[in-house]
């Protein structure tokens, strides 16, 4: 495949350059025009695979599926917008009693708004209020969103934070980076050294567990490395939770919605959490967070939390859509994550032993990251090799994003063919090996 980059392309980047505040554009030159199950073609008709989902958003393939397209197209008809947190509203109700049919048992509370980050600040006031206690903990390198009170949560990259402090009262701790622990030990033998460190510094010398209204959590951290924690540190930190009282929020922005062959990638740790946040894919491309309680936290205070468009009637045909066609073709969906998984473990492990910039791969379903290090024994991550083999992978036809500081990450819709697997990772592989060199 010939990437052509355009006058029409150029002009593109152009303007957006000249009008934008936007900070975060991708080093290609990408500018999406359509697309269709695994594929994406640009506003000058080059084709791509798509291993980004456009950011964990288009499960059932790029640019959604028929079925959710024809439901947004039908709404349009009816009514787009229906003021659902100050009026009442059929369809939205429904599909929150439909949601709650995926949680575990006795989640029984839904709030809706319109991003990852509004998920999470709703998830931030609510455990305030039940717990009537100021204070949280989240993760070093989580991410959980850019708004004042998510982006106190947040911790995967300082730039993200420059000048806008103080946050509010949360305080950070270790996760189970087991590949770069960071107090030097390998796991099973460093006994959750991470959970002891909080246990015994944090809430020993900083703050009670008794103030703490909730610990944020990324069953699988996402923009902070695709890091897999062990089963035992999830577990310890439920047990945490509970002996004080503390609310543990599920953060499923990314890892929901059966990324990792589960709708909530925390059941891959056996831990239930207390309440689950969830946006990106929830609503097929159109914008939707949802926030998600177990019925014993309680009800929150007329006029503590509202916004105007969460419920939006768009949105929430979409949703509906998409859940109908997960829950109709759940098993194939489910068989397909799991073959895809596989076979793309597989060709990274494989990758892992010929090549010394391959360090560590990890994943669950098709949440899957391939950290790149200057060499396995130092394992000085490999920033400006990583950055070069997504854009060269660009070049070649396949859409990548990145993730923490040297983290290629495979996020393939839940729908990939095998075939197309296959060919974007012997796109990868290809560059790899001429990196390698
Ligand atoms: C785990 C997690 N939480 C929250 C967010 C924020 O979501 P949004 O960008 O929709 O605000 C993200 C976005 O990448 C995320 O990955």
């Amino acid at each position: 495949m010939t990437i052509n980059i355009d006058k029409k392309i150029k002009d593109a980047i152009n303007k957006d350059k000249k009008f934008m505040l936007t900070t975060t554009r991708s080093d290609y030159p990408f500018v999406p025009k359509t697309g269709k199950g695994d594929f994406v073609e640009d506003i000058s008709g080059n084709k791509f695979i798509d291993f980004s989902t456009f950011i964990s958003v288009y499960n059932m393939g790029v640019n959604a599926n028929y079925e959710i397209r024809e439901a947004i197209k039908k709404q349009t008809d009816v009514l787009i917008h229906g003021a659902f947190t100050d009026f009442y509203g059929e369809n939205p109700v429904n599909f929150a009693e439909d949601l709650l049919k995926m949680m575990p048992k006795g989640f029984g509370r839904v709030f809706f708004s319109n991003s990852g980050t509004e998920s999470n600040e709703a998830a931030l006031k609510f455990s305030k209020i039940f717990t009537k206690r100021q204070y949280t903990l989240s993760f070093y390198s989580a991410f959980h969103g850019r708004t004042m009170g998510s982006l106190g949560l947040t911790a995967s990259r300082s730039s993200q934070k420059t000048h806008f402090g103080p946050f509010n009262s949360n305080i950070h701790v270790p996760y189970a980076y087991c590949y770069r622990c960071p107090f030097g030990k390998e796991y099973p033998s460093c006994g959750l050294a991470c959970v002891d460190y909080t246990k015994k510094n944090v809430l020993k010398k900083e703050v009670p567990g008794k103030e703490v209204s909730a610990i944020f959590m990324e069953p699988i951290q996402g923009e902070g490395g695709y890091i897999v924690p062990p089963k035992e540190f999830v577990k310890e930190i439920r047990k945490l939770a509970d002996e004080n009282g503390i609310v543990l929020v599920a953060d499923e922005v990314q890892s929901g919605y059966m990324r990792t062959g589960k709708f909530l990638a925390l059941d891959n740790f056996d831990v239930t959490a207390d309440i689950y946040t969830m946006a990106k894919s929830i609503a097929g491309g159109v914008p939707m967070g949802v926030t998600i309680t177990k019925n014993s936290l309680g009800d929150i205070p007329a006029g503590s939390h509202a916004n105007t468009f969460g419920g939006n009637l768009l949105a929430v045909a979409a949703a509906e859509a998409s859940l109908k066609h997960l829950n109709k073709n759940i098993s194939s969906i489910r068989n397909n994550i799991k073959e895809g998984s596989k076979l793309i473990l597989k060709r990274l492990n494989e990758m892992k032993e010929k090549y010394e910039i391959v360090g560590d791969v990890r994943g669950i379903g098709l949440m899957i990251g391939v950290e790149l290090v200057k060499d396995k024994k130092s394992k000085e991550p490999a920033v400006k090799e990583r950055d070069e083999i997504i854009e060269n992978c660009f070049y070649n036809g396949l859409i990548l994003l990145p993730a923490g500081d040297s983290v290629i990450r495979i996020i393939p819709p839940l729908t990939v063919k095998h075939s197309t697997l296959e060919k974007g990772l012997d796109i990868i592989e290809e560059q790899i090996r001429k990196i390698s060199k």
